[in-house]
């Protein structure tokens, strides 16, 4: 399927699941960062979902019934403005290239909707999401109120169109698995190279430099995330963004950082030791991680509910605890007592998608739902030990979390970033390797 004709699909499908009505979707703002400046722009991911379209101040008007219309506003050409910030499709271009049914200066919105909403049952939009949005949804409703005398009626109902969206956007298509299977490779690539270039006494930044240039290089539009580069006691701090210390021989370096790739998140995180070499204390842990990784990962798997492979993981992990003396009592008694949570104390995946924490509900009707084909998602068990009374001092400071991304399929999973090492021996040898080179260099 052509890019056009995949966007109109979902259109078609959104449409068919709404009891009639009109949707109202808008792209996200462009936000300024300081004095003339603006963050780099991301298009909101419900809105490019369903359109493909890449530009700000857009909204998509989507007219459900036997026969869906679909609407784009968009920002008129201006010759003036392209020769400054650059290409603007137009509402008779982006009609043309994107396949919508019509398309106006989205100076017209305000004036159209009120039209496009009378008579209609529902009003489908994100209530709640923005303060301005939703004023400006009450104020098309009262003035479709206000022709109420001319027989007009306004939709009786808001509802949020998110709630179908989401499960839309919960099962992912042969077409967007390819997409974030490219991201997956290039974000492996990426932790690839940051391994082969940590040494002791370099900085954190160097190493999030080195992940940036692997993502751009190969043509991925940005970091999905902030990228966490943590040395030693810096992996203990889950949303550690710092990235600025020097390395410590001795040390590992925890990296969890991954790109966005044409609408699209990867999220891997990978630890090493940044000379290369684990210690034993940080080699027992890591196994440890390791395991319950792979354990976690066995239940991926359609059947199994959400909260199946974290469950497993926890297990593998208290067991480990106990059996290093970081705590203490039956496996039982751990876990029931959560007495892991000292070292572990997040869930061991999320879903993942054009959002690194990707919209679905995890829970139906108040029970864990089935994993099924097409849901992607991470499984990324971890480790973080402070210094404390009683706890075994060889631990102490040691962050390690193992994450990767994978897509349930038909009878298990699919690893999509596989290419990143994260056996001991498989990280060793890579280092090791590139230091050979440096040496020979
Ligand atoms: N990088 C965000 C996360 O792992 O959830
Ligand atoms: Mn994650
Ligand atoms: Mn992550």
């Amino acid at each position: 399927m052509s890019k056009p004709a995949i966007f109109k699909a979902r259109r078609q499908r959104l449409a068919q699941a709404m009891q009639g009505g009109v949707a109202v979707i808008p792209t996200a703002p462009e936000r300024q960062r300081n004095r003339d400046s603006h963050y780099a722009y991301r298009f909101d991911s419900y809105f490019h979902y369903l359109t493909g379209f890449a530009e700000p101040e857009a909204v998509l008007v989507l007219i459900a019934g036997a026969s869906p219309k679909s609407i784009l506003f968009c920002r008129e050409k201006n010759l003036e403005r392209e020769i400054w910030d650059g290409f603007r499709h137009g509402p008779e271009g982006a009609k043309e290239e994107f396949g919508f049914d019509e398309a106006y200066p989205v100076s017209q919105l305000e004036e159209m909707l009120p039209q496009l909403l009378a008579d209609q049952p529902n009003l489908y939009f994100h209530l709640g999401a923005d303060s301005e949005w939703d004023a400006r949804a009450v104020g098309w409703l009262n003035r479709v109120r206000e022709k109420g005398r001319s027989g007009v009626s306004a939709p009786g109902a808001i509802q949020d169109v998110r709630v179908l969206l989401d499960e839309m956007r919960l099962f992912k298509s042969p077409d967007e698995i390819a997409t974030m299977r490219r991201a997956a490779d290039i974000s492996g690539a990426a932790h690839m190279r940051a391994m082969r270039a940590a040494r002791p006494g370099g900085m954190e930044y160097q190493l999030e430099a080195e992940l940036l240039h692997e993502f751009r290089r190969h043509g991925a539009q940005a970091p999905a995330y902030t990228s966490i580069v943590a040395g030693g006691a810096n992996a203990c701090v889950l949303h550690y963004v710092a990235n600025d210390a020097e390395l410590q021989d001795g040390d590992l370096v925890l990296v969890d950082a991954g790109c966005e790739l044409d609408g699209y998140a990867s999220d891997i995180t990978r630890t090493f030791p940044v000379n290369g070499k684990f210690t034993g204390p940080q080699r027992d842990l890591y196994e440890l991680v390791l395991a319950a990784q792979a354990e976690a990962l066995f239940h991926v798997k359609p059947g199994r509910h959400w909260n199946v492979p974290h469950e497993a993981a926890l297990k593998v992990l208290a067991q480990g605890f106990i059996d290093l003396g970081l705590c203490a009592g039956s496996l039982d008694a751990v876990l029931e007592k959560e007495a892991y949570k000292p070292f572990y104390m997040h869930k061991t995946g999320h879903w993942l998608g054009m959002d690194v924490h990707d919209v679905g509900n995890y829970k139906l009707a108040g029970e864990w739902r089935e994993l099924q084909p097409g849901m992607t998602l991470t499984v990324e068990p971890g480790c973080y030990v402070r210094p404390g009374e009683g706890v075994p001092e060889q631990f102490w400071n040691i962050g390690i979390r193992i994450e990767d991304d994978v897509v349930v399929t038909e009878s298990a999973c699919e690893v999509l970033t596989g290419i990143a090492p994260k056996k001991v021996a498989d990280i060793e040898a890579l280092m090791r390797d590139s230091k050979e080179r440096d040496k020979n260099a």
